[in-house]
């Protein structure tokens, strides 16, 4: 049969995630996941999961992890949407706001997942670079979009914008600004103030960084009613399983354990950012749970192989800017020493 698909499908190439191996004699941090496990909360909540549980759909609407979402963030249960992980956030958001009339905007270096998904709703993409220090383009404001994301604190550089430049940026566009919030459980602040005065806003978070929850997948949004009800129009009928809204759900209510665990990693990223340093890396400082560290002696690339040799993965991106630097999660403690002693064997 000679079929063909779309002829956008045909012509994308698709996302490539970092390498995932389940052998866990690999140190792996190259994909910005969390060293600790989640909350004791999570498992009594997974170990309540029954039979009858299982035998039925899960909750449309995610109804316990709305109220949850509710009381942390201060919202309105209305304002929250559940998604089989923030990446299915994002898709349903370029479904509502893209297509060939409606192009896709954000700032680059950032989230490579972004143009894949416009390129499936066959929408243009503008790439606009980020201005010095990673601060908003003043182009970005200026192109007509259907959706314009800011990833914020960004990824690859661990960036980000203060709230007041999201807001003037939010107010100067015609389309919907999606800020993009994965890594900011690791930041000084967010821009969830935003919610209130610009109704164009909607805010992505993910639970599988802060909270540990990556092999669950759970990521949900804030927004106004009106984007909240469009999102729910073209999302899967039962997108996220119970056992995902569970988890979700208690990781969510356990603050607790949620913030010694973010003050944990932040205390490593600092210890990691100095001993790089020492070491002749240049980095700026990260507003997340992973450093960009540039070295051009050895060469970015020779380093990243020279660790993958040694059972130890973070990630190397072949992209224009990106040539000369790796990216690092920040591990626990005894992965970082780990990896700081190779690097010191390596340069
Ligand atoms: C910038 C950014 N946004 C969103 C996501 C989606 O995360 P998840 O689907 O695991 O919630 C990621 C994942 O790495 C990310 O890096």
């Amino acid at each position: 049969m000679n079929f063909r698909f779309r002829d956008n499908i045909e012509e994308m190439a698709g996302y490539v995630p970092g390498q995932q191996p389940r052998d866990s004699s690999v140190i792996k941090i190259n994909s910005n996941e969390n060293p600790y496990p989640p909350s004791p909360k999570v498992f009594e909540a997974l170990a309540k999961l029954d039979g009858e549980a299982l035998r039925k759909y899960p909750p449309v609407f995610w109804n316990e992890f709305r109220r949850a979402a509710a009381q942390v963030h201060g919202v309105t249960e209305e304002m929250v949407v559940g998604g089989n992980g923030g990446d299915e956030i994002l898709t349903m958001l370029v479904r509502c706001c893209c297509d060939k009339g409606r192009a896709l905007a954000y700032p680059v270096p950032t989230y490579s997942l972004y143009p894949v998904l416009a390129k499936i709703q066959d929408a243009p993409v503008i790439e606009v670079p980020f201005a010095e220090r990673g601060q908003i383009p003043a182009e970005l404001a200026k192109v007509k979009t259907g959706l314009t994301i800011l990833c914020n604190p960004n990824a690859p550089t661990g960036t980000q914008v203060e709230a007041e430049k999201v807001r003037q940026l939010a107010r100067q566009l015609s389309g919907v600004l999606l800020i993009d919030e994965a890594y900011v459980d690791f930041a000084e602040h967010n821009c969830l103030g935003l919610l209130n005065d610009c109704n164009n806003v909607v805010i992505l978070r993910s639970m599988s960084k802060g909270y540990s929850l990556a092999g669950m997948r759970f990521g949900y949004a804030l927004g106004s009613q009106r984007i909240v009800e469009a999102m729910i129009k073209v999302k899967d009928s039962y997108n996220v399983n119970i056992a995902a809204q569970a988890a979700a759900t208690a990781a969510l209510l356990d603050q607790d354990y949620f913030l010694k665990n973010v003050r944990k990693i932040k205390n490593e990223r600092k210890r990691l950012t100095t001993a790089l340093r020492k070491l002749g890396f240049e980095l700026s400082e990260s507003q997340s749970n992973f450093l960009l560290a540039k070295i051009t002696r050895p060469a970015a690339k020779e380093i990243y192989e020279k660790l993958v040799q040694r059972n130890i993965l973070i990630r190397y991106f072949n992209l224009e800017g990106l040539e000369d630097k790796v990216r690092i999660t920040v591990g626990s403690r005894e992965q970082n020493d780990a990896l700081l002693a190779v690097l010191e064997e390596i340069i």
